[in-house]
């Protein structure tokens, strides 16, 4: 059984050669660019693979994503049609976005970029906010990550919303679903936080008519893919002030381009994709379990849904 491994440095691809090989004894394991006989390839394990890499292989029986999101996979334009497309997920990944999302909706409730201003000038300046039930979060996707950050929200004491494609309940949640009851959802959420996948479907939804939905001084947390967010209309909203702060972990151009305005931009924190990163080991061992998995039954847990985008 051969897997071909790739991800867009060099080092990260050996490294990740190294340790699905050791977890897959009797199997072998190379850098997709080493592979000679591309007709041996049974499954590819990748991040950001590039344009026509999948379509080399003509026995391909499974693509892996090292991540939660298949987006990068899907964005291959001669990606062979019907090659089931496995996620890595778990509860490494969700625990981390928890934290993240817990983290950056408290720093915005409690003002800390005005405090933090404050401490600059040496002002002392008493910020006084709501209690956290007078506040709404609204999560926008309630899958493996959306629903553990609204969950989290909750147990702070906020007021938690999300919406879905589909029909929820989530004990302290108020849930909303569809293009039906979005408007619903948005009035009123003070901090909106994105945990969608990037289909057509939701690619540029934090938008300029999204945000205008939303109730003076909210503040954005994009945690899910850059072009969820149309980075001028932010700019724009930030500028005129109906929007307060934004935190921003994923953008169209990764790395952020050093002269990107969002960089300088007093109102917008940015962190480099690190809300949720998977751990390397644990996510290994997950890979290496499903591709054990779906080669002894033909499927595993973790399958995405091509055709949905997600
Ligand atoms: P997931 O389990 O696939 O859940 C996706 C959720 O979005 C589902 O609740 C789905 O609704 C909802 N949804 C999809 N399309 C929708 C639409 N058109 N309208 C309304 N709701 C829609 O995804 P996940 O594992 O939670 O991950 C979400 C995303 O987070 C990933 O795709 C990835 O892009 C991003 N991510 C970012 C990081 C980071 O470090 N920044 C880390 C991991 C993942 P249904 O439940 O009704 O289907
Ligand atoms: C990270 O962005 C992921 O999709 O897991």
């Amino acid at each position: 059984m051969t897997v071909a491994v790739h991800l867009p440095l060099a080092e990260k691809t050996d490294w990740w050669v190294k340790v699905l090989q050791e977890r897959l004894p009797g199997w072998t394991v190379e850098s997709m660019s080493a592979v000679a006989k591309p007709e041996d390839v049974s499954y590819a394990v990748v991040w950001r693979p590039r344009t026509g890499d999948m379509a080399r292989f003509p026995n391909l029986k499974a693509i892996v994503s090292i991540g939660a999101g298949i987006d990068h996979v899907l964005a291959d334009e001669q990606l062979p049609l019907g090659v089931p497309i496995i996620r890595t997920v778990g509860a490494d990944l969700t625990q981390r976005m928890r934290e993240y999302v817990a983290l950056h909706v408290l720093r915005h409730h409690r003002d800390m970029p005005r405090q933090l201003r404050a401490q600059a000038e040496r002002d002392w300046h008493a910020i006084v906010v709501p209690v956290a039930p007078n506040r709404t979060v609204g999560v926008m996707g309630l899958g493996n990550l959306g629903a553990a950050a609204a969950t989290t929200v909750a147990g702070l004491g906020f007021s938690a919303r999300g919406w879905s494609r589909s029909a929820k309940t989530i004990p302290g949640v108020d849930t909303y679903a569809g293009a039906d009851q979005f408007d619903s959802f948005l009035a009123g959420c003070d901090i909106l936080v994105n945990l969608l996948p990037l289909t057509d479907r939701t690619a540029g939804v934090l938008n300029a008519e999204l945000f205008a939905r939303l109730p003076a001084g909210a503040c954005i947390i994009n945690c899910a893919r850059g072009p969820h967010l149309v980075d001028d209309d932010l700019l724009a909203a930030l500028d005129s002030g109906h929007i307060k702060q934004a935190t921003l972990d994923v953008f169209h151009q990764e790395p952020l381009p050093a002269d990107h305005p969002f960089w300088g931009h007093p109102a917008i924190t940015v962190t480099p994709h690190v809300a949720s990163q998977i751990d390397p080991l644990t996510g290994a061992g997950l890979i290496a379990a499903n591709l054990k998995t779906f080669e002894e039954t033909g499927t595993c847990e973790d399958l995405a849904d091509a055709a949905r985008g997600y």
